[in-house]
């Protein structure tokens, strides 16, 4: 179970779940990460400051001039889903599934070829997705999910930074907007999750902002069903005792580096 879970400022409150599938009436230790506009919590008071252990990941922040401390939530999304939540985070930080499980969306978009992950960073890992580079070949209906993200490249070229927060906080930080998804492991076979789409105050404000926040919406929901079919064939795969590394493996390295992770913490456990 992660000692920390994750609040944007405007959801922290006293008796959030953590995970443990009811409200619980006790004051937790929070810890405001500024540079990332995100706050943590905990119900533990032996953890140590997770500031600290993201101190790389703050520096990125600043240098690249992420503002998600500027935006505002301008939609949630609750879900249960009958996945366990390692497998949900290691869909989501790689971009090679794009191939089979988004087949006639974002990877006509977002190839799976164009994407590359980064390094592990110890205590977070980031994939890029990068942007096709001829979309003239899109039917009208594809257009319009390039139009749903297009407001939100950063960097030039991609969508964004996709970052998993071991173990299991996901943030795609994007220019102008952000996709934060807050795990809740139920059980081996459950997991809740709260999605927030977030976006900057000015363009909230924006007259179209309705129009492009339901086209937007109706783009993520098709795509968030096919990340959720996956999964859930991936929930089948987990029990295969088959698994081994592949040609393409290197474009779901964040997958490696999460699991790097809950090993090392395992073993950090057994023997303290
Ligand atoms: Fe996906």
């Amino acid at each position: 179970m992660p000692d920390f879970g994750i609040a944007p400022h405007a959801f922290v409150q006293r008796g959030i779940d953590g995970g443990r599938g009811r409200d619980h009436d006790f004051l937790f230790h929070d810890d405001r990460v500024e540079d990332l506009g995100l706050i943590f919590v905990t119900f533990s008071d032996t953890v140590n400051s997770i500031t600290e252990r993201l101190a790389s990941l703050c520096e990125r922040a600043t240098m690249q001039d992420w503002d998600l401390k500027e935006q505002v939530v301008v939609q949630t999304l609750q879900q249960t889903n009958q996945y366990n939540w390692k497998v949900q985070v290691e869909t989501y930080v790689e971009c090679y599934h794009h191939i089979g499980g988004h087949s006639e969306t974002l990877q006509k978009i977002m190839p799976a070829a164009a994407s590359r992950c980064e390094e592990d960073k110890g205590t977070w890992t980031v994939c890029h997705a990068s942007l096709n580079k001829d979309l003239s070949h899109l039917s009208p209906a594809e257009r319009s999910t390039v139009a749903a993200f297009e407001r939100n490249t950063i960097a030039g070229d991609t969508l964004g930074h996709i970052v998993v927060i071991y173990p299991c906080t996901l943030v795609t930080f994007m220019k102008g907007g952000g996709d934060i998804r807050i795990l809740s492991p139920i059980s081996p076979g459950v997991t809740k999750s709260t999605i927030l789409t977030t976006r900057q105050l000015a363009q909230t404000q924006a007259p179209n902002f309705s129009q492009w926040l339901a086209e937007y919406t109706a783009t993520a929901e098709v795509v968030n069903k096919e990340d959720n079919d996956i999964n859930l064939m991936q929930q089948i795969g987990v029990l295969s005792s088959r698994a081994a590394v592949g040609r393409f493996s290197h474009l779901e390295a964040g997958a490696w580096h999460l699991a790097q992770f809950v090993r090392q913490r395992i073993r950090d456990w057994g023997t303290s």
